[in-house]
């Protein structure tokens, strides 16, 4: 079974523009849980099965979190003043990946499996999949092009992270996946490794990944 998922993954990635870049499937717009079931379901877990995410689920995740929705180029996720300030990282035992949603791809960034880096407790690296929220500040201007004061940037770039995480919480209940949001980061040691220009900071990550089969004690 682990052989057959690794495979049909394996299958599903065709390099894009750059070398190793994933080009992600179509995500599927339509389906899922009843929004009602998936409140109902949502909740905070922090155990997985090492398995990979099927791709098309990873594709549906990403694009739920913060995919364009409308043809007008809006998201899933709102941002204040429509900034679009918040980028999704998604590590993975392959690399480091930065979801561009226009292009419908995962950029690599990085080679290594730096999983263990996204979150100070010892379950984040477990999971086959850690998305790493990143505000690109540089994007958050006032109408007259300057800059919005720092403690406004503090106050939107959170807030809107926070309903990417919210959109991903309820995408794994519907497809009962595990997830936990994560303010315990290492964020210094994160921007460093991942080699952020100085106007990007870490907001929180949240792993993703199926529940492993046998569950912890209590
Ligand atoms: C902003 C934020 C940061 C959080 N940081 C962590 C964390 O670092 N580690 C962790 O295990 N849980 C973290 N959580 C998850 C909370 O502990 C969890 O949401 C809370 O216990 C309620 O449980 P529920 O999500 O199942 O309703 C965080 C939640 C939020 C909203």
């Amino acid at each position: 079974m682990k052989k057959t998922l690794a495979i049909i993954f394996a299958a599903s990635i065709t390099f894009s523009g750059f070398a190793q870049d994933i080009k992600l499937a179509e995500p599927a717009k339509t389906g899922g849980m009843p929004l009602m079931s998936a409140l109902a379901a949502r909740k905070s877990t922090r155990a997985f099965s090492p398995k990979e995410i099927p791709s098309q689920t990873l594709s549906n995740l990403l694009w739920a979190a913060s995919g364009l929705n409308r043809e007008n180029g809006k998201m899933t996720a709102p941002t204040a003043c429509n900034w679009q300030e918040i980028e999704i990282y998604a590590f993975m035992k392959s690399g480091v990946y930065l979801y561009m949603p226009k292009e419908n791809i995962l950029k690599k960034c990085l080679e290594a499996d730096m999983r263990a880096m996204a979150g100070i407790q010892d379950f984040v690296k477990t999971a086959p999949v850690v998305l790493v929220y990143v505000a690109d500040r540089a994007k958050m201007k006032g109408r007259d092009g300057k800059d919005a004061d720092e403690k406004a940037k503090d106050f939107y770039c959170c807030t809107d992270t926070g309903f990417v995480s919210q959109n991903v919480y309820l995408f794994c209940a519907s497809e009962k996946l595990n997830t936990v949001v994560l303010g315990l980061v290492d964020r210094v040691e994160l921007e460093k490794a991942l080699k952020l220009s100085k106007e990007k900071k870490v907001i929180l990550s949240q792993p993703v990944g199926l529940p492993p089969e046998v569950q912890p004690a209590p």
